[in-house]
């Protein structure tokens, strides 16, 4: 299985270096973290793991080609140039769609039109077709992406986008990507064995991604990839991938994660999204406001993404609850607290300011990730009888 190819993770902006250190961390050497996407080189068998394994990627992409493109004939000539049956079956399904930024070649109908010509006179060529390409088999999502005359052209190995852990059956008014959910778990260093808490956890994503990463479970185990009905990625490397996901997994590892909110019904909607994320009753959700939070032990973390105060009449109600927030966590300094927010008065409203401020977009409100790193006290060693010395 030593055939190599390159690879794109793409990912929100903002999110790129931790997307880079989640391909780094599955043991790929050779990574470029650029904007909107990391860049990785490896062996085929890199499709199905990327793709299981990354967290925080929305989509994971095999690089067909890239070349300077000015004229509609060059972009005809270097598409067709490329080696599209290695990858494209003969009887394979592929639409191309395309984008074009700041380039000569702007109208994207017509590089769509061009490229799928090229690869069809391609195919035709190479699988020996005289008639018509049938394209009744698996399916190949091709992309052409221009910018400043430079064309990528792509084939998207996941299907529909890595945010789809198969998990959510039901969301609020305003859910959080799965993905942008992990990373705000990512960029903490929790560990499964501190107390994890989201006061407004809302259809319970954040929460979610922290368990399956609190219980290193693959994110993409339980959904399928556009990739496994493709015939150049040995079936092995797909029973390979899921065989050490099924491994890695340390369904042991007890949880101290609570979920919780103002709203019953979203609460019905997180365990449901729990249950089928198939992590049972592992998490402790609550229906509660956040005012009433009392952290009991120490060392714990809180994760949220609470409402921004954006809508009509929300503000004040908002703002109040910013200010609740900060004087409840002033009585537990060794807590961490991490919010997600749009609102630019939080830190004053919290009454401090954040350790650390990270920019990101959530969908596209700008947003920063407030970030207050807790004392941690040290914690007496456990016996073996379970109870502290
Ligand atoms: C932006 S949403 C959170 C979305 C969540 N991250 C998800 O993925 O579904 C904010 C949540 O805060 C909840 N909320 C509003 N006021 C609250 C309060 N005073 N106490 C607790 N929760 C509250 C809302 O019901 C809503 O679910």
């Amino acid at each position: 299985m030593s055939k190599k190819v390159t690879l794109i993770a793409t990912a929100a902006m903002g999110l790129e270096a931790i997307v880079g250190n989640e391909v780094k961390a599955l043991g790929y050497e050779d990574v470029q973290v650029e904007n909107g996407r990391v860049v990785f080189s490896a062996d085929v068998s890199a499709i199905p793991r990327a793709n299981l394994w990354l967290r925080t990627a929305d989509r994971v992409k095999l690089l067909v080609g890239k070349f300077k493109a000015t004229s509609f004939d060059q972009l005809f000539e270097e598409t067709k140039a490329l080696p599209w049956e290695k990858y494209i079956s003969e009887d394979g399904e592929f639409p191309v769609i395309g984008k074009s930024v700041k380039s000569k070649l702007y109208s994207v109908p017509d590089c769509q039109s061009i490229v799928k010509k090229a690869i069809v006179e391609r195919l035709k060529k190479k699988h020996g077709v005289t008639s018509w390409l049938k394209e009744t088999g698996a399916f190949y999502r091709v992309e052409v992406a221009i910018h400043k005359d430079e064309a990528l052209l792509t084939i998207d190995t996941s299907g529909s986008g890595l945010h789809k852990r198969g998990y959510r059956v039901g969301q609020g008014e305003a859910p959080l990507k799965e993905t942008m959910a992990a990373a705000l778990v990512q960029v903490t260093n929790w560990d499964a064995d501190k107390p994890f808490v989201d006061p407004f956890c809302g259809s319970g994503t954040i929460a979610i991604e922290a368990a399956l990463i609190g219980q290193n479970i693959a994110p993409g185990f339980n959904r399928e990839f556009a990739s496994e009905g493709w015939d150049f990625i040995p079936q092995k490397a797909w029973d390979d991938a899921f065989e050490e996901a099924e491994e890695a997994a340390n369904y042991d590892q007890p949880l101290n994660i609570v979920g919780s909110d103002i709203d019953p019904q979203l609460i019905d909607i997180a365990k449901k999204n729990a249950m089928e994320a198939g992590l049972g009753d592992l998490i402790t959700w609550k229906q509660m406001q956040m005012s009433d939070l009392k952290p009991k032990e120490d060392n714990g973390y809180i994760v949220s993404n609470p409402p921004y105060g954006e809508r009509m009449g929300e503000r004040e109600e908002v703002e109040n609850m910013y200010r609740d927030l900060g004087s409840i966590m002033r009585d537990h300094p060794s807590w961490s607290v991490y919010i997600l927010t749009s609102h630019e008065g939080f830190e004053k409203l919290y009454g401090k300011p954040a350790t650390k401020r990270r920019k990101l977009f959530n969908g596209f409100i700008k947003t920063d990730y407030y970030q207050y790193f807790g004392k941690q006290i040290k914690q007496k060693p456990k016996n073996n009888k379970g109870f502290n010395v």
